[in-house]
């Protein structure tokens, strides 16, 4: 069983300089980042493209042991899943909105040696992520509508589904972190954390901050 109440921070690249990657990548680790979080966006389920398998494998090559953990913001999750574990994710997280087997598609992540997770866009009820929480190691609830970086915490539309999932987490007994993900900061990262989520994203709190081992143990410790 995980520690729910260690706090993880994963700084995401999508706010990185990506002219320079791999010193990006060093300088998040060197500055206590934990894992390193990987927005893939296909200008389908989400209105901006971002990056794919070969940048998650440059990634990979660049910082051998650091935990990657890749967030598929795509319209089919189940079409690339071969191809995000060959690039050497550790964690594969797919959203629950568009159309596909959603179980099949768990296992098939599990099946590899892999963690999975679920995500859930703010509009989308916790009641729909039920049926799998048995099978994931993470679910992630998106406190903002994902797509781009620099957006503003949705406190009221996400945070009562953080407490669901916790309550839930306790009562059946199951074992997955609660990620939060978008307009993470230590105010908000303090918010999160009271009601249950201990693993925080944040892209432009992170890479855009003035001194980012600052914001990281503030993110921390919020
Ligand atoms: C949003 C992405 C986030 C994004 C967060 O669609 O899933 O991971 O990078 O960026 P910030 O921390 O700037 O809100
Ligand atoms: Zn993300």
């Amino acid at each position: 069983m995980s520690d729910f109440n260690q706090r993880i921070v994963a700084p995401s690249l999508l706010a990185a300089d990506w002219s320079r990657l791999g010193e990006e990548c060093h300088r998040a680790i060197a500055a206590g980042g934990d894992w390193l979080h990987l927005d893939i966006m296909d200008g389908h389920f989400v209105d901006n493209i971002s990056f794919g398998p070969n940048f998650v494998k440059h990634v990979r090559n660049t910082v051998a042991d650091v935990y990657l953990d890749t967030h598929l913001m795509i319209e089919h999750p189940d079409q690339y899943i071969r191809d995000f574990i060959e690039a050497g994710s550790n964690n594969i997280t797919i959203h629950i909105e568009p159309k596909y087997d959603i179980g099949g598609t768990i296992a098939k992540i599990k099946k590899s040696g892999i963690s999975a997770g679920l995500a859930l866009n703010p509009a989308t009820p916790f009641e729909l992520a039920e049926p799998f929480l048995e099978q994931i190691d993470i679910l992630l609830i998106m406190t903002v509508i994902p797509g781009f970086g620099g957006q503003k915490f949705m406190e009221e539309e996400t945070m009562p589904k953080v407490d669901q999932a916790k309550r839930i987490r306790n009562e059946k007994n199951l074992n997955f972190h609660i990620e939060v993900d978008g307009g993470i900061t230590p105010k908000t990262a303090s918010i999160a954390a009271d009601h249950g989520a201990n693993v925080l994203v944040a892209g432009t709190g992170t890479f855009k901050a003035e001194d980012m081992s600052i914001s990281i143990k503030e993110l921390r410790e919020a």
